[in-house]
C-alpha cells in the first residue's frame, strides 16, 4: 500500500515549501527533563539496555509526541550503538556520561562494519513499533552519528570540549585515521539504510563536533565523509530527506549545504540565519538556544520570534541550536509550540 505522504509538515518543509505554521521538533526532545521519561528510564538497568530494548525505547519516542503533538519523533538511540556494534566497548557511566575503552591505531583494522544490521535489530524493531504508532502528520526521523563526531568519542574514550585525542590521531595516525573514517562511513550506510527499510521517513546526521575539526583536515574527516554517506543513501532511496547538523561549523556552515548534498542544514544556536548565505533549496532548521528554552517567559517568546523573523517567506523546520537541557521546565516547551502554532503565515 502506498502511504499518504501529504500531509505531513516535516516532509513538505524538506520539499523546499515554505509552510505556516512552521513545522516544530527538539533536538533531545526524549530525555531527563520529561517526568515520564524518568519514570520509564528506571526500569531499565542502564542507557544502553534501554536503546535497545524496543518496547521501552518505543515508548519513550513516542513520550514527547503525546505531550507536545511534535511534528516529527526521532528514534531514541544512541550515535555510540554505532561502535558498540563495531566491537568496541561502550558504557554509560550515570550523570557522567559516555565511556569507551579508548580505540588505539593498531586495533583499528580490528573492527567490522559487517555486523550492524544483527547488532542493532533492536532499533530497527523500535523504529518498526514506533511507525505503526504515529499519526498521519507525524514524520519518523531516525539518525547517526557523523563519522568524525563518533571517533572522536571512540578515540578519547569519552567526550571532550576540544576533541584533542581525535586532533592528534589525525597527526599522528593518518593512515588508521582514513581506514577508521572507511570504516563508519560504510557502517553508518548500512546502519541508516537498514533504518529506511524499518520505516525511517527523514534522516539526520549529528556533526556535533564539526567545530574542533583541524583545519586541514575538515574536508577529509568531515565533508567528504558526510557526501559519501548522503550519496549512496541517496543512490539506495534517492527521496529520503537527510538533515545535516555541523555544530559549531561558524564559517564552514554553507560548505556544509553546497558540498553534501545534504536536504537541510541544521544551525546551532551561535551560527546567525542568514538565508543568503545558503542556497536558496537549501532546508533550513534550527536554532533557539537551548537556555532560552529554560528561560521561558518574555525572552523565550522574543528569540522565537527573532528566529520567526529571519526564516520568513522560507522552507525552515523550527528546532534548537543544540539538544533539551535536562533542567529545562516542561511548560516552556509547551509555551514554545504554542507560539510557533499561533502563527500562520
Ligand atoms: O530525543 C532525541 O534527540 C533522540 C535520542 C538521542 C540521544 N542521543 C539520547 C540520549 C539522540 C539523537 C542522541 C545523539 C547523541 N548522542 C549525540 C549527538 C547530539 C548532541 O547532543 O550533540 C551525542 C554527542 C551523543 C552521545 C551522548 N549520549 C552523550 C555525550 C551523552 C551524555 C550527555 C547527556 O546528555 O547525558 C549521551 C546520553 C544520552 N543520549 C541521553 C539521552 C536521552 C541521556 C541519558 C540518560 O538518561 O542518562
Amino acid at each position: 500500500m502506498t502511504e499518504d505522504r501529504s500531509d505531513k509538515p516535516i516532509l513538505n518543509a524538506l520539499r523546499g515549501k515554505a509552510i505556516a505554521p512552521k513545522p516544530v521538533w527538539l533536538m533531545r526532545q526524549a530525555g531527563r527533563y520529561l517526568p515520564e521519561y524518568r519514570e520509564l528510564r528506571s526500569k531499565a538497568s542502564n542507557f544502553l539496555e534501554l536503546c535497545l530494548t524496543p518496547s521501552l525505547a518505543s515508548e519513550i519516542t513516542l513520550q514527547p509526541i503525546r505531550r507536545f503533538g511534535f511534528d516529527a519523533a526521532i528514534l531514541f538511540a544512541d550515535i555510540l550503538l554505532v561502535p558498540l556494534a563495531l566491537g568496541q566497548k561502550v558504557w554509560f557511566v550515570e550523570g557522567e556520561g559516555p565511556r569507551l575503552d579508548p580505540l588505539s591505531a593498531a586495533e583499528v583494522g580490528r573492527l567490522s562494519p559487517r555486523n550492524i544490521r544483527t547488532s542493532l535489530a533492536p532499533v530497527f524493531e523500535t523504529i518498526d513499533r514506533v511507525k505503526s504508532n504515529l499519526t498521519k502528520s507525524t514524520t519518523l526521523i531516525g539518525f547517526a552519528g557523523a563519522p568524525w563526531t563518533v571517533a572522536t568519542y571512540m578515540i578519547a574514550g569519552r567526550g571532550s570540549d576540544d576533541s584533542a585525542a581525535a586532533r592528534l590521531f589525525t597527526y599522528q595516525h593518518p593512515k588508521e585515521f582514513a581506514q577508521l573514517l572507511d570504516i563508519l562511513v560504510e557502517a553508518t550506510i548500512a546502519y541508516l539504510i537498514a533504518q529506511i527499510e524499518a520505516g525511517a521517513e527523514v534522516l539526520q546526521l549529528f556533526e556535533s563536533w564539526a567545530g574542533t575539526i583541524p583545519v586541514n583536515s575538515l574536508e577529509v574527516a568531515s565533508l567528504q565523509p558526510i557526501t559519501k554517506i548522503i550519496a549512496r543513501i541517496h543512490k539506495h532511496t534517492p527521496t529520503v530527506p537527510i538533515i545535516v547538523f555541523p555544530r559549531g561549523a561558524g564559517a564552514n556552515y554553507p560548505r556544509y549545504a553546497r558540498e553534501t548534498s545534504a536536504t537541510g542544514i541544521s544551525l546551532d544556536g551561535h551560527t546567525t540565519i542568514s538565508p543568503t548565505d545558503f542556497p536558496s533549496t537549501t532546508v533550513l532548521q534550527g536554532n533557539l538556544d537551548p537556555l532560552a528554552l529554560i528561560a521561558g517567559g518574555a525572552a523565550l517568546d522574543a528569540a522565537i520570534d527573532g528566529i520567526l523573523a529571519q526564516t520568513q517567506g522560507r522552507a525552515h523546520i523550527f528546532n534548537l541550536g543544540h539538544g533539551v537541557r535536562p533542567e529545562t521546565p516542561v511548560e516552556h516547551v509547551t509555551q514554545l509550540v504554542a507560539r510557533i502554532r499561533d502563527r500562520r503565515a
